[in-house]
């Protein structure tokens, strides 16, 4: 069993099994080793001490290994850490890794059933055909580890590794807000903004991310991810899935018509585009007022997803967050619908 840090108190002795995500020797200032580990669980990562380390000790686990330990919660420059007085390594066999990884509070079929729905909901025949497709293919190219489909790798895979949406089922709940969030806006501009291409896109836009992150242990990044990341594997994806429905029922002559041509170049333009700038890793700079509007509603889910971790990590009753690198400021965590006169 996963151990709940949130319900752990500062000061406490516990016993709770944890996924080894780093781990180093080091030698104190007293000339000491110690062992100086990142551990997860269900509910984050917590760096970890085990003072007057053993060499037998630090070999009888490796990253990755899922370790049974005693220790006490403890405070360091601010954060918990736990100090360890036991450690038992435990069998790879018997363990369910996805109980050491943070999900989302939605479960699996409650994110399929609105992904259905919201693809359902989209009315050009073509986007509609070619997001069943993709959502449907069960061969991804890549890695060993990509023995699944892309729905149950989209279902399960998280849309980061820090900063946002950094859990399992992070990418469909983020892929999902964007997507209610495109279509309402959508709604708002009648014969300005093309619903179905910014709905498709909003649904698509980091589906690369399937290849990008490895989840089977832990999350991280794969190798796909770090030497093409997710705007161009996700691009790949589409072109490719999009060429294959042109070579069988849309098409008598094998091709796509200049309609689908010119809307699967838009799909494509939204996929590259879609973090806004090229410091923000974009390949291309929204030229569409469909690209300009998912670049905003991806920045607005992300942000806003970011701000809520952030106030959830947060000790309660404290006015304000910690300090967060990533986003550069403080967050202020008073809500006035907790305030009573
Ligand atoms: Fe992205
Ligand atoms: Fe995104």
């Amino acid at each position: 069993m996963s151990l709940d840090l949130k319900k752990t108190g500062v000061g406490e002795v516990f016993s709770g099994c944890f996924i080894v995500l780093q781990k180093e020797k080091k030698t104190a200032k007293n000339g000491r080793l110690f062992g100086d580990l990142l551990l997860g669980c269900k509910s984050g990562d917590i760096p970890a001490k085990i003072w007057d380390l053993s060499d037998d000790l630090f070999n009888s686990f490796d990253k990755e290994s899922v370790v049974e330990i005693t220790g006490k919660l403890d405070e360091f420059m601010g954060r918990p850490q736990i100090i360890v007085n036991s450690l038992k390594t435990l069998n790879a066999d018997d363990i369910d890794y996805e109980d050491f990884l943070p999900s989302s509070k939605y479960s699996f079929s409650d994110l399929k059933d609105r992904l259905l729905s919201i693809i359902d909901s989209v009315e050009d025949v073509f986007l509609k055909r070619l997001l069943v497709s993709i959502f449907n293919d069960s061969d991804i190219p890549g890695s060993a580890d990509m023995s699944t489909g892309v729905l149950e790798r989209f279902l399960k895979a998280p849309a980061a590794k820090n900063f946002h949406h950094a859990y399992l089922g992070g990418l469909a709940e983020h892929s999902l807000g964007v997507a209610k969030l495109a279509s309402v806006i959508a709604g708002n501009y009648p014969g300005v903004v093309n619903r179905s291409l910014l709905v498709t896109g909003a649904l698509l836009h980091d589906i690369g991310k399937i290849q990008e992150f490895s989840f089977l242990r832990t999350i991280d990044y794969s190798t796909e991810g770090r030497l093409i990341g997710h705007h161009v594997l996700g691009y790949e994806m589409i072109k490719q899935a999009a060429e294959k429905l042109g070579n069988n029922e849309f098409s008598e002559d094998n091709t796509l018509t200049d309609l689908q041509r010119e809307t699967v170049l838009q799909l494509l333009h939204l996929i590259l585009s879609h973090h806004g700038s090229y410091e923000h890793q974009s390949p291309k700079k929204p030229k569409t007022i469909e690209a300009l509007l998912l670049h905003l509603c991806d920045d607005a889910d992300a942000k806003i997803n970011a701000f809520q971790l952030i106030e959830e990590a947060s000790e309660k009753g404290s006015e304000w967050s910690p300090y967060n690198r990533l986003l550069e400021r403080f967050i202020y965590l008073k809500k006035l619908d907790e305030i009573t006169d």
